[in-house]
């Protein structure tokens, strides 16, 4: 006998994504899988009840009916109401953001359910499959590159014209992650000169493979074994300069640059604004931890000496339906850890990558980070 797996309505505000897609529920159903999904839960993603139910899932008209599965899957963590609505032994599978959701993870450890986080899935090749973090963050650079050209008064594109020649727009990209990489890609495509950095020198193939420029210290900080070493104190400031005069010479500055579990680095400082030319842009992805420019304020879009800073929040919720479709795939591929091939649960939860994920377990909170952190306070 397949499980139920159900698929609530996303509450979290501005949250337009679904967990799964009519598409995965196919599959899943064909597995022997009962799916609910809460009536609406993909409309704001262009997913209509009826697509799900030609696709085999039961639309349930409340959270409640949605909730009240074995297994819930959600695009972000519960909130602490919707954790009450999951019954004690059953499992939660969601982008959790622990560390910043810290009532959510007591109630579920007090509730007694399961939950698997999203975000600890470990970096290894078999798990890329099911690396939200890598898909979601895929969105979010296309988006801020969007972003970018809609809010520079310039062409990113050179044109040669009647009324003259344009030159291109100059897009700087800081951290060449996989935000930043998409984030290259995209403005390369509509023309702009790129150039990026990034602290991991390894980064620099990858941006000149997508025809962009990896702004490079004029020193070899190659130590021993191929690896970087640690730049001396002059070489930081050296950096720092480099990175600052590719500010002040761009059009639009994308930064993305962050360090996991961490406040985002501050890369462009006030003074540093203070030299770009007005009209540019700073669209600051790390808005949500901080941002990496001083003058961010997250979910907002200021400006500040003649320069526009965007610090969007939850990105790949403006293009739900593919953030959307890449999710449920992700969820699809981790459900094939969870789910035996007749659409049981299995019993060996051994597997390396479900070791690392589990995020709280039948009343314990399993991620030793966490647990400290959840258990300082009550
Ligand atoms: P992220 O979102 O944590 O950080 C974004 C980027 O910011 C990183 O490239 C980082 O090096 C950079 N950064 C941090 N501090 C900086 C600073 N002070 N100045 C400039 N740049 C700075 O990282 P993301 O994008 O999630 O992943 C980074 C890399 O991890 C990928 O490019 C890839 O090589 C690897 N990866 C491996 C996966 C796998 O094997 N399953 C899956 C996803 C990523």
């Amino acid at each position: 006998m397949g499980i139920s797996l159900g698929v609530p309505k996303e509450t979290a505000a501005g949250e337009r994504r679904v967990a799964l897609v009519p598409e995965v529920v196919s599959r899943l159903v064909k597995q022997g899988v009962t799916v609910r999904v809460q009536s609406t839960a993909g409309d704001a993603a262009g997913y209509p009840d009826t697509a799900y139910a030609a696709a085999g899932a039961t639309v349930v008209p409340t959270a409640d009916g949605a909730f009240s599965s074995e297994v819930v899957l959600k695009v972000q963590g519960p909130s602490v109401p919707e954790v009450s609505l999951i019954p004690k032994g059953s499992l939660v599978v969601a982008q959790m953001n622990a560390s910043r959701n810290l009532p959510m993870v007591r109630a579920l450890r007090n509730g007694g359910q399961t939950a698997f986080a999203l975000e600890l899935l470990p970096r290894i090749t078999r798990a890329q499959s099911m690396d939200v973090l890598s898909s979601q963050a895929t969105v979010a650079g296309y988006r801020a590159a969007l972003i970018g050209a809609e809010l520079t008064p310039k062409f990113f594109p050179m044109l040669t014209t009647a009324a003259g020649t344009i030159r291109p727009a100059k897009v700087l990209v800081l951290g060449a992650g996989v935000a930043g990489l998409m984030a290259i890609a995209t403005a390369h495509r509509l023309g702009a000169i790129v150039e990026a950095y990034d602290v991991r020198r390894a980064a620099g193939e990858q941006v000149r493979s997508l025809g962009a420029k990896f702004l490079e210290l004029a020193i070899n900080a190659e130590g021993q074994g191929g690896y970087a070493r640690e730049l001396t104190p002059e070489e930081k400031v050296q950096e720092a300069e480099m990175v600052d005069r590719a500010v002040a010479e761009a059009d639009v500055v994308i930064t993305t640059a962050a360090i996991p579990g961490r406040k985002a680095p501050v890369l462009v400082r006030a003074p540093t604004v203070e030299k770009m030319r007005p009209g540019s842009v700073i669209v600051d992805l790390a808005a949500e931890t901080g941002g990496n420019c001083e003058l961010t304020r997250a979910g907002e879009q200021v400006v500040a000496h003649g320069v526009t800073i965007a610090g969007p929040l939850n990105l790949p919720s403006d293009l739900a339906f593919h953030a959307s479709l890449m999710f449920a795939k992700n969820l699809q591929s981790f459900l094939g850890l969870l789910l035996t091939s007749e659409g049981g649960l299995v019993t060996d939860r051994s597997d390396e990558i479900l070791v690392a994920s589990l995020l709280v377990n039948a009343g314990e909170i399993t991620h030793a980070p966490t647990k400290e952190l959840a258990e300082k306070s009550p």
